[in-house]
């Protein structure tokens, strides 16, 4: 127990991942981390794009039934929806499987269809995704039961939560050395999956599908995307109907992600003038440079100055806190998930761990699993990313895939500017100019419409937004959903 404890400290301090229960992210390791590995990897070359390999597909008949949830222990007596829970082998060989949850929304068949995905890379989209931010429960301060939340983006779509890529969450592979993952292999499991998963729920193999998730799933979801409409152009295989993306605090640029982040220190009085005026004369934070020894001082100490504040909202109190929270959502929650999701009745009701995972279940644990056990032979288990997705995303617009870009404005992680930095640097022309947008009576944000993409920002969020603002959240989910802006004035 207190290994696990000090090790999930290191790993959090280690850096990499939105670690939802996390203060220690800390910018200046990932940045030199990601000069170290040099990143860059254009994978997909001509050849790929244009050679379809069939992908496995497996025998699927009556599994859909065996995924249904009757129960889940401690929830609320009476729903009106249907959940289901389970693997979906994505190769035979290894054995490698991926867990999903899945929530129909009432009247099912006329909603369409969602993929929610989370970041880290190595981050579990069940236990952040659909118990602490958009699904239709949260886990009680008992570790025990769940409650309701009224604010789900189940009751306007089908939402699917996928544990993505192997290692995370419940998910696996048979052979340790698949953890070695990265953005592609990340993207050609959860194709192989999608379409598996088609097979399983063949009601939705023409349903309106749209691809959501937020930090470094600003990755995850535009690269699916785009192995989504280059298989759709040349397999034999289901082609996938996909309508849209939206990605919320997303990592998708990694030059104006740093300099957006030290702009938003500054802008928000974390740091001083002089440190703000020190990292931008001494720091060239494009990922090519080295980072000269100047700058590594400037960049340790304004992140040092911050003290201790949660990294993903600097507003909210810490769970250890005795501030009463400022917003309804608990800071402590992650520890109820991560109590309820470890108790082996509620794995059984999921169908989950069925084949005895060595490691227990946590948030963001991968990465941090496989530095303990296989030291020699992991030092960068993350092999490839792509340092911008601004390309992808200009060939999803191009492509008629409606994008949304939205920033819940007090995360520090991937701040509002680092996006709004991001979509300077695609040169588009504004068609609505900025504007507010309302919900309850009050401002919820500020939004506009670009050609081909829309940016909204939710105010007085963090970087879970729907965490944080789950009103604001359904509301824009919704406006995205049918391909219009957010409300010009309040609705209710
Ligand atoms: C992994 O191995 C276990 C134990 O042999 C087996 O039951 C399971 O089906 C395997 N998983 C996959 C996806 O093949
Ligand atoms: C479900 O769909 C039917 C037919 O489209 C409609 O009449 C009904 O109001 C819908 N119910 C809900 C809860 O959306
Ligand atoms: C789909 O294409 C693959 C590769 O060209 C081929 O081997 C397979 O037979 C095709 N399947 C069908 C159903 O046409
Ligand atoms: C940062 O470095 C890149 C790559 O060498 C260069 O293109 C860019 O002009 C530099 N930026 C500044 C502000 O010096
Ligand atoms: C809360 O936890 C943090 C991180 O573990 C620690 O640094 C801080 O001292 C704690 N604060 C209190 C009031 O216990
Ligand atoms: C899986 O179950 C085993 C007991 O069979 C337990 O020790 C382990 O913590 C569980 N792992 C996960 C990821 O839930
Ligand atoms: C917007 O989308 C249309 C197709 O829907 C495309 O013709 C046009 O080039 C796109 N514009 C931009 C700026 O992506």
């Amino acid at each position: 127990m207190k290994v696990a404890l000090l090790l999930s400290l290191l790993f959090c301090l280690g850096a990499f991942t939105e670690c939802y229960d996390g203060m220690g992210f800390n910018p200046l390791e990932k940045l030199k981390r990601a000069r170290q590995s040099k990143a860059s990897v254009n994978y997909l070359t001509e050849d790929a794009r244009n050679e379809y390999l069939p992908i496995y597909i497996g025998p699927q008949d009556g599994l859909k039934e065996a995924d249904k949830i009757t129960i889940l222990p401690g929830q609320p007596n009476r729903v009106n929806f249907e959940q289901y829970s389970g693997y979906m082998t994505v190769d035979p060989e290894v054995g490698r499987a991926l867990f999903y949850y899945f929530v129909e929304s009432q009247n099912a068949s006329s909603k369409p269809l969602v993929l929610w995905l989370n970041g880290g890379p190595g981050c579990s989209s069940f236990g952040s995704g659909a118990l602490m931010e958009l699904g239709p429960f949260r886990v009680n301060s008992d570790g025990k039961t769940l409650s309701l939340n009224d604010y789900a983006w189940t009751n306007v779509a089908n939402v699917l939560f996928l544990e993505s890529p192997a290692g995370v969450g419940f998910s696996y592979s048979n052979k340790t050395l698949d953890y070695k993952t990265g953005d592609q292999q990340t993207a050609a499991d959860s194709y192989t999956f999608l379409v598996n998963w088609l097979e399983r729920f063949p009601e939705y193999k023409t349903r309106d599908f749209f691809i959501t998730g937020e930090s470094y799933a600003g990755h995850y979801v535009p690269q699916l995307a785009r192995l989504i409409l280059q298989n759709n152009k040349i397999t034999n295989q289901t082609t996938i109907n996909l309508q849209g993306i939206a990605i919320g605090n997303a990592e998708i640029d990694f030059e104006t992600e740093y300099r957006g982040m030290y702009d938003f220190f500054w802008t928000h009085a974390l740091i001083s003038d002089e440190l703000h005026e020190g990292v931008t004369s001494n720091c060239n934070l494009s990922s090519e440079e080295t980072i000269t020894e100047t700058c590594e001082t400037y960049l340790d100490q304004a992140y040092a100055v911050q003290g201790n504040i949660f990294y993903y909202d600097i507003y909210v109190p810490l769970c250890n806190s005795s501030v009463a929270s400022v917003s309804a959502f608990d800071p402590c929650s992650s520890d109820y998930v991560r109590s309820y999701l470890n108790n082996p009745e509620v794995q059984k009701s999921l169908h989950a761990n069925v084949t005895g995972l060595p490691n227990s279940w946590d948030f963001c644990r991968f990465l941090m699993h496989l530095k303990f056990q296989y030291s020699n032979i992991v030092s960068n288990n993350y092999m490839d990313e792509e340092l911008t997705l601004l390309p992808t995303i200009k060939e999803l617009m191009a492509s008629g895939v409606g994008v949304w870009i939205y920033s819940g404005d007090t995360d520090r992680r991937v701040p509002v500017t680092s996006s709004k930095y991001a979509i300077q640097k695609l040169r588009i022309s504004v068609k609505t100019p900025w504007y507010p947008w309302y919900t309850q009576g009050e401002v919820a944000g500020y939004a506009v419409g670009y050609q081909n993409l829309t940016f909204v920002t939710v105010r007085g969020a963090g970087h879970f937004v729907p965490s944080y603002q789950p009103a604001r959240a359904l509301v824009f989910f919704s406006s995205f959903l049918d391909g219009k802006l957010p409300p010009t004035s309040d609705q209710n």
